[in-house]
């Protein structure tokens, strides 16, 4: 009987309380302390993990004491953006395996802070970055795995997803800890990381690639002021930066070009837009459309479905015989299972700081493109050279140790 992981949670708020549901899922672990700045909240979350888990759960205000106090091993940090990586490196700095959740870096020397506390400490940070575990985004991985894709070229994605009620509610304070507020004072790549960790992991970012520059465009701002008005019948008084789309070209070191969309503001269907294209030929997710050259009809795009039958990833073909389980499809899940592997063999996870770094910098290097008319910009390389090294498969390939 394996031990069991003893996980704190620091942030429960929806996607806190969400992904401690999921956990319940994965055996072998119990939370055995939740922390949150709101007490109802808390007070709620540790009479249901001391009920589920029987075993007592303590309650914290303050993360600083559930890390000092907690009887834990791991812990899942699902707070607000800003409060992500001061978190994530106190945790690390006193040892415990650290799982963060998503969301843009507020700055470049925070990502170097979070690499550092790594490093001084040899403390792991998994990166819960969930879509890496999507079916599609597996699908994916499995075709570029079987060579039917060829040799990966260019590369998008997006986060378009129609966030106006949320920003909203943020606005009127019906959600008082969250961050879109950032939307005012910033123009950026809001939430780089469920396009781009997929696609880095396709084309071995930060293990023999690395993302090099970017520039950015952003277009004007009126989707929420729109909304806005329609809502209340009043002008949007103020200044609101965020464009409503900004677009970001990635260039990388191995040749390849990364496109990344930003639109949070207007209206339409949600969708992370990827297209991942080859020299045999390429997969969209809009329509889910797939051409390889010498099996597609010539010229003309076939639907995906045939192919994810065949090339279905095969921790996907398990899971949908075994049952789906939990939430965003399954692919919470999935991570979770990941991140406690990881975790209680104290592995190098496959989402790792470095990556973490790479991706979530990318959010405050555009605005800084787009500062200055979208000029080309350096991207750090949070490895210190070491991103030429190929790492071993269990140390990167997410799919190998559930
Ligand atoms: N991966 C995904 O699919 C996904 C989905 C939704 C949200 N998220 C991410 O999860 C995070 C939380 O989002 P949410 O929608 O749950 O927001 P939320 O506002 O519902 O919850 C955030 C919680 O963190 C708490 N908090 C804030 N600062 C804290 C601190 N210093 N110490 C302890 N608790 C603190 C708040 O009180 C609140 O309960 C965000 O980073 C978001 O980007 C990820």
């Amino acid at each position: 009987m394996k031990k069991k992981l003893k996980v704190g949670f620091i942030g429960v708020g929806n996607r806190g309380q969400s992904l401690m549901s999921n956990l319940g899922f994965v055996e072998n672990t119990v939370v055995t302390a939740v922390c949150d700045l709101c007490e109802s909240r808390v007070a709620e979350c540790v009479k249901q993990c001391t009920e589920k888990y029987g075993v007592e759960c303590s309650g914290f205000t303050d993360y600083r004491e559930l890390i000092d106090k907690a009887d834990i091993d791991a812990v899942i940090i699902a707070s607000t953006w800003l409060t992500h990586i001061p978190t994530a490196v106190y945790a690390m700095k006193k040892g415990i395996y650290v799982g963060m959740e998503v969301g843009p870096a507020g700055s470049v020397d925070e990502c170097r802070r979070l690499v550092h506390a790594h490093e001084e400490t040899g403390t792991h940070l998994f990166l819960l970055e969930n879509c890496c575990w999507g079916r599609y985004e597996m699908f994916v991985l499995n075709l570029i795995r079987k060579g039917m894709l060829g040799e990966l070229i260019y590369l998008a994605g997006a986060y378009q997803h129609d966030c106006r009620e949320l920003l909203y509610k943020e606005y009127s304070g019906e959600r008082p800890f969250a961050e879109r507020y950032l939307h005012k004072i910033r123009n950026m790549e809001g939430y780089p990381t469920h396009e781009l960790a997929p696609l880095a992991k396709y084309i071995g970012v930060n293990a023999g690639n690395r993302f090099m520059t970017l520039s950015a465009s952003s277009t004007k701002a009126r989707g929420f002021q729109k909304y806005y008005k329609e809502t209340t019948g009043k002008d949007f008084e103020g200044i609101y930066r965020q464009g409503d789309v900004v677009n970001t070209l990635i260039t990388c070191a191995c040749g390849e070009t990364i496109t990344l969309t930003y639109d949070t503001s207007l209206p339409r269907p949600y969708s992370r837009g990827l297209r991942v294209q080859g020299t045999n030929g390429l997969w969209m997710e809009d329509n889910h459309s797939v051409y390889i050259e010498g099996r597609s009809p010539k010229d003309a795009w076939e639907k995906d479905d045939d192919y994810l039958t065949e090339f279905d990833h095969p921790l996907w073909k398990k899971s949908l015989e075994e049952g789906v389980k939990g939430g965003h499809g399954g692919m919470d899940y999935l991570m979770l299972e990941a991140f406690c592997y990881y975790a209680r063999n104290n592995m190098r996870p496959p989402l790792d700081v470095y990556d973490a770094a790479s991706y979530i910098s990318i959010s405050c290097l555009v605005e800084q493109s787009l500062s200055l008319g979208g000029t080309a910009i350096s991207i750090p390389d949070f490895t210190d050279g070491k991103w030429v090294i190929k790492r071993a498969a269990d140390e990167n390939d997410y799919d190998v140790n559930v």
